[in-house]
């Protein structure tokens, strides 16, 4: 399986010289910010069900997300912990260069996020399992932006995939900003296994 990674902000999660965040780097100051290390420490764990958690920048979101990916790196001969990592900016900035030319591409690296191996003779066989969505909701919400969420929002949930969800947005602003069928999505893929969480703490960036 061939993916052009670094151009389109989506890597595959193996080997974990990639993903140098790790969980022991994650020092809580708050009480929400240890929970959702516990829960995405437990999630990389065993990658059932989803989880979405949100809140202000520079909590840490993106370094427990890829410290998650690093943990699942080193699983990744069992097929259950295998899949990608995406940086939704980026991929947004790649997806929307590739309008105008005939789409191929596009639709590749669409197939991945929703777990489809686009490689496979036949187009409806099973890819890799596990998203880690790093970013989700950011982005100018265009009609291209909300079709790709919505579609693969979609695929995810209906065949209950794993899919771990940084936001700045609580689902109530996904939805005044997508629509209700997203928001009702992710809290139906949410409910099946884990739990959307607000993480607060001070913007680390910032000191
Ligand atoms: N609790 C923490 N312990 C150690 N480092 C932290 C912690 N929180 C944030 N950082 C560091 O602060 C920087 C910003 O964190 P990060 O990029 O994960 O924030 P974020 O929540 O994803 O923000 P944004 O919403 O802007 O994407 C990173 O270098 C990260 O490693
Ligand atoms: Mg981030």
């Amino acid at each position: 399986m061939s993916i052009i990674s670094r151009l389109c902000g989506i890597q595959w999660i193996t080997g974990e010289h990639k993903f140098q965040e790790t969980f022991e780097g994650y020092h809580p100051k708050t009480e929400s910010q240890a929970q959702a290390l516990e829960a995405v420490r437990g999630w990389a764990d065993h990658p059932e069900g989803s989880l979405y958690f949100w809140g202000p920048a520079g909590v840490g979101k993106t370094q427990l997300a890829r410290a998650a990916c690093r943990q699942l790196s080193h699983d990744a001969k069992s097929w259950n912990s295998k899949g990608f990592y995406v940086d939704w900016i980026e991929f947004l900035a790649w997806a929307r260069r590739r309008v105008g030319d005939e789409g191929y591409e596009l639709e590749r690296q669409l197939s991945y996020l929703k777990g489809f191996d686009p490689d496979a003779w036949d187009p409806w066989e099973e890819g890799p399992k596990v998203l880690v969505w790093d970013d989700f909701g950011q982005g100018r919400v265009t009609d291209f932006a909300v079709d790709m969420v919505t579609e693969v929002v979609h695929a995810r949930y209906d065949r209950g995939l794993p899919t771990l969800f940084t936001s700045n947005c609580d689902v109530e602003r996904i939805a005044q900003l997508y629509d209700d069928r997203i928001a009702s999505r992710l809290v139906g893929m949410t409910g099946r296994g884990t739990q959307i969480l607000k993480v607060e703490g001070p913007d680390a960036r910032t000191g």
